[in-house]
């Protein structure tokens, strides 16, 4: 029989490309979305890429009720919750709404699969969790101290996994701590559309060389770097998918942390550069002063994802910063609304 996934948060940029695999590798999936910060129509050009239909819940999980409903009416295996808020700088601004939102979801989604006897969970946590490092690279043993309220709650949210988990022990968690997703599908008709001003690097780049926007800040050209300019883990989100189907199919009694990146890292001038060779498009830039809470540089050690879950993310930096481009050339306002 089919196995059925919830997908929360599935018309997002990373649920959306999970959701795509999970309809290829031939799981039949629930996506519970808000529409908050996504578009219905990445829910259609997930059927047209998947060539599969997708039942579509329009649900805010802070809403327990609602959340019953869709395991009422599904009959759910497993979860994937990507479904959250996400910017580090608007949680320092509004904390009460991210602990909220984060929070509640999550502890409603647990309820809920107890209630209904689902045990297999996919968690979207973040590299935020370990804070400034100590060490590069990073492993899971890492002391975990996020600067941030977003980076509470996802360290919060793992506290919580790992303590029903101790609770009962039908529960088979592992919780993925993602380094810096970027790129798009290959096909160039599903990315990532941030509203308003972009928050990351990539899609701020992407608007520049599409013409939305003037220049790239740099944040500071003065850090402890090969070119002075910060260093992260990017990793395509298409490997990153992979590693949702690949968590999947190996989950374990507990609860388990695994990183998900490449270990290579790529500094703000690398990317720019390398967005200029494959659009053709000049990006200017201007250099100025740090953000508060950045760090230099941040790399995953991924020996631990790479062995437990037989997964490996293997697209290089000009492939993701093509398909990426590929995007936002075909879609200039992304999916337009
Ligand atoms: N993109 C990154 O750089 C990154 C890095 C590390 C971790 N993560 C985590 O991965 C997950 C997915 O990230 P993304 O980049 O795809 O973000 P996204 O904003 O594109 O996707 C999140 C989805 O959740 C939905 N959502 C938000 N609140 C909801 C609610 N209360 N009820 C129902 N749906 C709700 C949004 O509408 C959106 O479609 C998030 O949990 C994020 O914190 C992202």
């Amino acid at each position: 029989m089919t196995r059925t996934i919830l997908v929360t948060g599935g018309a997002g940029y990373i649920g959306s490309h999970t959701s795509v695999l999970l309809l290829q590798r031939g799981f039949d999936i629930v996506i519970a979305d808000d529409l908050s910060n996504s578009s219905l129509r990445a829910v259609e050009t997930i059927e047209v890429l998947g060539d599969r239909r997708v039942a579509f819940e329009e649900v805010d999980l802070t809403d327990q009720a609602a959340v019953a409903g869709v395991f009422d009416r599904h009959p759910i295996e497993g979860v994937i919750h990507f479904a959250g808020v996400k910017a580090v700088g608007e949680s320092v601004q509004e904390p009460l709404r991210y602990y909220r939102t984060n929070l509640t979801s999550a502890m409603n989604l647990l309820d809920e699969m107890a209630a209904h006897e689902v045990w297999d969970l996919v968690f979207s946590s973040s590299a935020t969790v370990y804070g400034d490092p100590e060490m590069l690279p990073i492993d899971e043993s890492a002391p975990t101290r996020p600067t941030n309220p977003y980076g509470r709650t996802k360290l919060m949210i793992e506290d919580i996994c790992r303590d029903v988990a101790r609770a009962d022990r039908r529960w088979r968690i592992n919780l993925l701590r993602y380094f810096n997703p970027i790129g798009a599908h290959s096909s160039g008709d599903l990315g990532e559309d941030p509203r308003g001003i972009p928050n990351n690097l990539v899609p701020f780049v992407m608007q520049v060389a599409v013409g939305r926007r003037q220049q790239v800040e740099v944040f500071g050209n003065d850090w402890d770097t090969p070119d002075g300019t910060g260093v992260r883990d990017y990793i395509h989100v298409l490997d990153l998918a992979e590693g949702h189907l690949a968590a999947l199919d190996h989950l374990e009694t507990g609860c388990d942390e695994l990183n998900l990146g490449t270990g290579h890292g790529a500094s703000v001038f690398e990317v720019i550069k390398t967005t200029e060779n494959v659009s053709g498009k000049a990006i200017p830039f201007e250099v100025v002063d740090r953000r508060a809470g950045d760090i230099a540089c941040s790399l995953a050690e991924v020996s631990k994802a790479n062995r437990r879950l037989d997964w490996r993310a293997d697209r290089n930096l000009e492939v993701m910063l093509s398909d990426a481009w590929r995007w936002q050339s075909k879609h200039p306002e992304g999916y337009g609304d």
